[in-house]
């Protein structure tokens, strides 16, 4: 990877702006690999440096990759005049970032969440082309039937005409709810095909995404940063 000025990568963490790195060079707190760095217009490469500000590490890497278990009742969008978005449950410094969701989840649903600022993985990921499966658990009104689990497996057509791909349908909990696994992800997809069946969703939460799973530990609203494990799990499928 190129070499980069050392206030443009600091500064793009969003810990910090422009200014505030040039102060903080002058003031003599930013070491790199061990040496302090003098100038903001020295130049590294990200991978190869290990940048200390006040002796704490500094993780400059271009892109952040997070995993946000999404509650009810919050937008997936980027910002909103009236009403809270996935983006303001995460803290200052990332808002700063140009993150946004990978895939909208309704109002209403739950689970996981893919939140990046990588533009080309975030796009691949929800490219019906490259056939990454989405599992959702939803729980209905009705019980579901082998009908249903066909009529999905066939590809059916909506309302409006849209035809989907072949989706699997897995009934538990006595029909009562049921694993659904799409590999694109239209307004409401799984909500409408499973209202088309007469099987009104009553709940909804997105479990994984290719080999991505929502973390059993993470409680609803709470985010963490992607392993290295899950980020190259999820880059191979592409
Ligand atoms: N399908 C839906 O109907 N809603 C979601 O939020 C995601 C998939």
């Amino acid at each position: 990877m190129a070499e980069e000025r050392v206030d443009k990568l600091l500064s793009s963490t969003g810990h910090w702006s422009r200014k505030e790195v040039k102060e903080l060079i002058k003031r003599g707190c930013v070491k790199a690999n061990g040496v302090t760095v003098h100038k903001p217009e020295e130049k590294y490469s990200v991978e190869h440096t290990v940048f200390l500000v006040h002796g704490q590490v500094v993780d400059c890497q271009p892109y952040v990759y997070l995993m946000l278990h999404k509650p009810a009742g919050v937008l997936s969008a980027t910002e909103d005049r009236d009403q809270e978005t996935v983006l303001d449950l995460l803290p200052e410094y990332l808002r700063r970032r140009k993150l946004f969701p990978v895939g909208r989840l309704d109002k209403d649903t739950e689970g996981l969440l893919l939140i990046t600022d990588d533009g080309p993985l975030g796009h691949a990921l929800l490219s019906p082309k490259k056939h990454v499966d989405k599992v959702y658990y939803a729980q209905v009104d009705g019980v579901i039937t082998q009908e249903d689990v066909q009529t999905l497996a066939q590809g059916m057509t909506l309302g409006d005409g849209f035809v989907c791909l072949p989706a699997k349908l897995e009934p538990i909990e006595d029909g009562r709810a049921c694993l659904v696994t799409l590999q694109e992800g239209k307004y409401h997809q799984v909500k409408r095909m499973l209202a088309a069946c007469g099987k009104p969703v009553v709940y909804l939460k997105r479990l994984s995404m290719g080999t991505l799973e929502l973390d059993r530990q993470l409680k609803k609203g709470a985010w963490r940063p992607l392993t290295i494990h899950e980020l190259e799990g999820l880059k191979g499928k592409l």
